[in-house]
């Protein structure tokens, strides 16, 4: 029995700041990411440029830039039949406003998608993930400014016609809700460019730039069909959603308020409008934002061809404590849940809510869904050049197995499954390299030292079984899969 669809996308998802490096190459400019640094103490810190005394993770990242012809060979022999990437904004335009792009950045993506396709990998492209041009926060505040919307579409139309005979799938922004997040101060930076001033409204920026993202999107579909009517444009967005921690109504009401911040973008980038819910609670608020007509015009007309989302972990809300700490901060305070086990990040693995997942969203939008980012983040230990990794797999077996029963029991349309950080690379909200999702392990510590070379995990020749087999080999024991194969230096 076929377990998952005949074409089904099976494959890894990256992004450029966290592989590629070479941060200055080939004329690129710098982008938010690159005056991110390592965390230090608890959390990463923004500074104004590259200072001394740091540590920038994306300006070396993992070397992709240079090497992904010997990477892509060992996505190849995984039996990827897709890739997610994302292309750096920041090499096409350097500062983001040029007249004209960067030929040597055209270029590289250029040669980057053929050899993608030489190894029949389908390229999945994010236009921006997390790393717009630094010159763009500097002369115009980033997304505060209504002007990104005309550059972005600009930067848009340029790898629309660029890369025409290339590339079929495309994703506009990533997890483009992240930015409501936006006491996590590197969250608002990296999504949009955003640095808070003293007493501002912070939700009402953060929804201002949020609004003009979504023009953009919105835009950038109409124009990519036109460029090429078979391009399928998808969104992207997190969908962490929440469970109520009690019965109680009170805690459920929340819940289904508080998950609606999970559904927003999805609700305009797949309808084409504003929720009425987020209208009142704007109104209520207070909130009043730039939106004119044509901005309106476009949402409607702009809307997805499929709908990309990341899934890692969910969380409980609690009536007692998160109404107030939602009102004043947004964010929503972490309790527990006693029926899941943590990642050493402190990540609910949560498999069945991944099932859970692509049923509301499906349910909802009745739109392809493609999960675009799902994967165990994990401190790997290599004992003689072996990395036995029987969690990720384990943590992956389970996801998957969910997913099927989303296909096969529930009729959900899933059209592909993109583990995050096939190949190690650098972790979002740390920088840390230690923080490793791949099936392929890379010798990078979190200061950037270390040779840079990868070696198989045991992971890698099970996702490998996995893919040749269509799924079916998720329903065997792991231990079956060619133990003795288990990690291989390349
Ligand atoms: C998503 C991002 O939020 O999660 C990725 O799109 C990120 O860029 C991934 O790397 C995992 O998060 P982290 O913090 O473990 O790297």
């Amino acid at each position: 029995m076929n377990k998952f669809p005949k074409n089904f996308l099976w494959g890894g998802a990256t992004a450029a700041h966290q592989i590629e490096g070479a941060y200055l190459e080939d004329e690129k400019g710098l982008a938010v990411t690159d005056v991110i640094t390592l965390k230090e103490g608890s959390k990463r810190r923004i500074t104004e440029n590259v200072e001394p005394g740091h540590i920038y993770p994306s300006h070396q990242a993992i070397d992709f830039y240079h090497t992904y012809p010997s990477d892509l060979k060992l996505f190849k022999e995984m039996g990827f039949k897709c890739l997610r990437v994302s292309i750096s904004w920041a090499r096409i335009y350097p500062q983001g406003d040029e007249k004209y792009p960067n030929e040597k950045g055209i270029l590289f993506y250029k040669n980057l998608f053929q050899e993608m396709r030489k190894n029949e990998i389908e390229p999945v492209v994010t236009l921006n993930h997390n790393d717009m041009p630094l010159g763009l926060v500097k002369k115009m505040g980033g997304w505060r400014n209504r002007q990104c919307i005309e550059l972005f579409v600009e930067f848009a139309k340029t790898c629309f016609n660029a890369y025409k005979e290339l590339v079929v799938y495309w994703e506009t922004f990533n997890e483009i809700n992240n930015i409501l997040i936006f006491d996590y101060e590197i969250l608002p930076f990296m999504s949009a460019g955003i640095k808070f001033k003293e007493g501002e409204n912070k939700e009402k920026v953060t929804y201002q730039a949020l609004h003009y993202q979504f023009v953009a999107s919105a835009l950038s579909v109409i124009e990519g069909h036109k460029i090429n009517p078979k391009y399928k444009i998808g969104n992207m967005a997190a969908f962490n959603h929440l469970y109520s921690k009690t019965c109680d109504p009170k805690d459920q009401l929340l819940t289904y308020n508080l998950n609606r911040e999970h559904f927003v973008c999805f609700d305009v980038q797949a309808r084409g409008q504003y929720p009425s819910y987020l209208l009142k609670e704007w109104e209520r608020k207070g909130i009043q934002l730039d939106i004119n007509q044509n901005d309106l015009e476009a949402l409607k007309h702009g809307c997805v061809d499929f709908l990309g989302f990341s899934y890692y972990t969910t969380d409980v809300v609690d009536s007692n404590k998160n109404s107030i700490k939602q009102e004043q901060t947004n964010i929503v305070e972490k309790n527990a849940n006693p029926y899941l086990e943590y990642t050493e990040w402190g990540w609910a693995i949560d498999p069945l809510g991944l099932r859970l997942a692509l049923n509301m969203l499906y349910d909802r939008y009745q739109m392809p869904l493609m999960i675009v980012e799902n994967g165990l983040g994990a401190i790997d230990r290599v004992i003689e050049n072996k990395i036995n990794d029987d969690y990720r797999i384990d943590y992956l077996k389970k996801h998957l197995i969910e997913v099927q029963k989303a296909i096969e029991l529930d009729g959900v349309n899933c059209i592909g499954y993109l583990a995050w950080g096939p190949i190690d690379l650098v972790s979002a909200s740390t920088g840390e390299m230690t923080k490793r999702y791949g099936f392929i392990y890379v010798d990078k510590e979190n200061d950037g030292s270390g040779s840079g070379q990868r070696i198989k995990k045991k992971s890698f020749y099970w996702y490998k079984r996995v893919i040749e087999t269509n799924g079916d080999s998720l329903f065997g024991n792991i231990d079956e899969i060619e133990p003795n194969s288990a990690n291989t230096k390349v």
